[in-house]
């Protein structure tokens, strides 16, 4: 991975930084606690510190929402105009446009009295107007590369709109498909996901060293802070009860590395932590996030997060809920007005401290400062990027390629053959224009739909008859369209089923209970199988489905995710074998939802599985693997991965803590007859730990393109972050033991192929 160049805020406005060096993004994990010295205010801050009265200060913390793609002066707009002109505000979400974000701001800067400008936010989660795949099919894509490109084409697109501030990227680490919200993150492993979470503060904030001020870049959102991913049962929102050492094992390293990669901003998450909902949680937010982790920005709620600490059951009422979040380290409020409407009598009766309340306003400003608000607070309405440019969709059409997943291929059923004369596309997603995927908003998906499976079919096959079928809905009981799908298969050389859940089923509330697919889809593909006719399955989706019996009959199945706005153009040219896959699951896809938890990562237990004994870990109903492990993925090629060799058998653990590295080494050969990509990834198992270690954990990979007959050889360096791991001291304690280490490299999580290390 590569080098990180520590940023700060402060750096970024000229002040002096509190913390400095030099981290890898893998090591960045491990950085020991540095005691935080108190981050010296900025004389312009001071300086407006001193000017502000209390009600300016609160407004800095406050954020309230704008409708919509709605123009100012509507009603539910006038609040948020009233109270930028009063100074009683500090951000406004949800609103994009140059017009009208200039207008909003100009009431800030030329109507209030100080002339503070506001922070516009907004969930650009995988683009504004060129909607790139879901996150998780990017961390499909096993290239952090995919989503760097996704935040350079976001933050240019957002900031000509005004946007200065993307909520995004989420970095919840989950074992739950269930949860809608698994769409947005990067899937069950923190080391994926971390590497994809860097990539992605450096896309939006850039690294170019030009600065939060371009007009190329806007502020990051590291959220949500922290373990939402592990919502009991998947439903969201629901409690998370996690020790010391799993939630710095699993949850914490993407904040970490995003924070050493200079994300602006953190957003506080809607779960309990054992007991303390996050936005009132002073371990995680003060102690490791500011303390611990020399944290430079701000902390915002989640939407009413803060409020919202009443129905925990943690505080009594708005006030209460309003001290316990401040006193906790949020700093600014999202939606809901505790903190406005309490903060000054919660002062006055000495709740809050002045001092606390200064930092918060000091936090906020300064990303103001770096963002270059008060110098340029409008953006020129002639330069807004109004619609995706040929080179962001280029790019969409690519990314989106380059995250599928060949889950199956017998008898090579894809690429389909240039000499198919006759083509079928049948099921609901078809001929669908809404194959973008969660988070995108009303006005921009409405103006740039997703590209559609069978145009762009009929496009890749000019020569071929291509007819369409629908067969059933997305959802509902109603078959009557299959006859119909399966007269048109019995026509075609083959067939493609497209297949999937409505993107609204995943995403934010969007957990389901069965996650197979819905409606008649099942009963269509049995249907179209049992023809006897050549046919393919495309799935389109925001979350691991438990596949069913239909995967025995299907001959192959690609895995396309919500692709975005060049869907079919990107699952055609998979399809054709313009692009020959070379995705892998970030996911573990379970065989039924009784299977789950079913992620690789899992400890050992006493008594780990063994099919000829009763008494061991297992359903008995089912099989121990899963349907689809994590890191699985075909090509339309053959690759052989050699046997990896270790640059030593032994290190000693006070050299690996001191900064020592050994190399694990592997060949990767093309052995078919095309062109295509691997991903090696590499995993580490300590066999025996003071606290039980997951039986595999990944802790290298690299996507490699290779001609026919081609070989290359991977290196991975290794070192103390990838062997140690925190034990349950809340002080946080990194730990690298003695004793063997297994080093499997393979092309998923079930490589068998492994080295010992022996760590003395
Ligand atoms: C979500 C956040 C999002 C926020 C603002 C909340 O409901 O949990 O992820 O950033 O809304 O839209």
């Amino acid at each position: 991975m590569r080098e990180l160049r520590r940023r700060t805020l402060l750096s970024a406005i000229g002040g002096t930084a509190v913390a400095g060096g030099s981290l890898t993004a893998a090591g960045a994990g491990i950085a020991r606690a540095a005691p935080q010295r108190p981050s010296p205010v900025d004389p312009n801050i001071k300086k407006l510190l001193d000017r502000m009265t209390v009600e300016e200060k609160l407004g800095q913390l406050q954020q309230l929402p704008w409708a919509v793609s709605t123009g100012p002066g509507g009603s539910e707009t006038k609040d948020v105009e009233d109270a930028a002109r009063a100074g009683r505000l500090g951000s406004v979400l949800n609103i994009f446009g140059a017009k009208s974000s200039n207008a909003l701001q100009r009431i800030a800067v030329e109507e209030s009295r100080l002339g503070i400008p506001l922070i516009f936010g907004l969930d650009v989660i995988h683009g504004l107007w060129t909607t790139f795949p879901i996150p998780l099919a990017q961390a499909a894509s096993f290239d952090p590369e995919v989503t760097r490109r996704d935040a350079e084409v976001s933050a240019k697109e957002s900031r000509t709109n005004g946007v200065h501030w993307t909520f995004s990227p989420m970095m919840d680490v989950t074992h739950e498909p269930r949860w809608g919200r698994v769409a947005e993150g990067c899937g069950e492993d923190p080391y994926l996901t971390t590497a994809f979470a860097v990539a992605k503060v450096e896309g939006y904030q850039g690294e170019d060293g030009s600065g939060l001020d371009s007009k190329d870049h806007i502020a990051a959102c590291a959220k949500h802070f922290v373990a939402y991913g592990g919502a009991e049962g998947g439903r969201d929102y629901n409690t998370v009860d996690v020790s010391e050492s799993r939630l710095r094992n699993h949850y914490l390293p993407p904040f970490k590395a995003a924070l050493d990669a200079g994300v602006a901003t953190v957003m506080a998450s809607f779960n309990t932590i054992s007991g303390v909902p996050a936005h009132g949680n002073s371990h995680t937010l003060t102690d490791i996030l500011y303390k611990e982790w020399g944290f430079e920005g701000f902390v915002v709620s989640d939407w009413n997060g803060v409020d919202e600490l009443i129905a925990h059951g943690f505080a009594e009422d708005g006030a209460d809920a309003a001290r316990l979040a401040l006193n906790a380290g949020v700093d600014m409020e999202m939606a809901s007005t505790d903190l406005a409407k309490h903060g000054k009598k919660l002062l006055n009766g000495g709740r809050i401290s002045e001092r606390r309340l200064d930092q918060a306003v000091a936090r906020v400003l300064r990303l103001k400062y770096a963002l270059g608000l008060f110098e340029h607070p409008y953006v020129d309405e002639d330069d807004a990027i109004d619609k995706p440019s040929a080179e962001a969709r280029k790019a969409a059409r690519e990314t989106a390629a380059r995250s599928m997943v060949l889950l199956k291929n017998d008898g090579k059923a894809l690429p389909i053959e240039k000499s198919a004369r006759s083509i079928a596309v049948v099921g609901p997603f078809g001929d669908s224009d809404d194959l973008l995927g969660t988070w995108t908003f009303p006005g921009a998906a409405k103006k740039f739909p997703s590209g559609k499976v069978l145009a762009a079919v009929k496009a890749a096959a000019p020569h071929a008859k291509v007819t369409y079928a629908k067969g059933v809905n997305a959802e509902g009981t109603d078959t009557g369209g299959i006859p119909a799908a399966v007269a048109a298969a019995k026509k075609a050389d083959v067939t493609v089923v497209v297949v999937g859940e409505p993107p609204a089923m995943s995403g934010e509330a969007a957990a389901r209970s069965d996650i197979s697919l819905p409606g008649g889809q099942e009963k269509l593909i049995e249907a179209i199988a049992a023809t006897g006719r050549p046919f393919v399955v495309v799935l389109v989706n925001g979350r691991p489905l438990t596949v069913g019996s239909w995967l025995k009959s299907a001959p192959a199945v690609l895995e396309a995710w919500h692709p975005g706005l060049e869907a079919g153009n990107a699952i055609a040219d998979v399809l054709f074998g313009k692009v020959n896959p070379g995705g892998k699951l970030p996911v573990s896809f379970p065989r039924t939802v009784g299977q789950i938890p079913c992620h690789y990562n899992h400890e050992s237990t006493g008594r780990p599985y063994s099919a000829d004994n009763k008494y061991t870990s297992k359903y008995l109903d089912l099989p121990p693997d899963p349907q689809f492990a994590f890191g699985h993925g075909l090509s339309y090629t053959d690759f052989e991965i050699g046997e990896p060799k270790l640059s030593r058998e032994s290190v000693s653990a006070r050299a690996l803590r001191k900064g020592d590295t050994l190399e694990v080494s592997v060949s990767v050969r093309n052995t078919g007859r095309r062109a295509g990509d691997e991903v090696v990834q590499l995993y580490v198992h300590d066999i025996a730990a003071s606290i039980a270690q997951p039986v595999r954990k990944l802790r290298g990979f690299r996507r490699v393109t290779l001609e026919p007959g081609r070989s290359k050889t991977v290196r991975f360096r290794l070192g103390a972050e990838d062997f140690g791991f925190w034990t349950n001291a809340e002080s946080g304690e990194f730990r690298v033991e003695e004793g063997a280490v297994d080093i499997y490299v393979g092309n998923s999580s079930e490589a068998g192929t492994k080295r010992r290390l022996t760590i003395t």
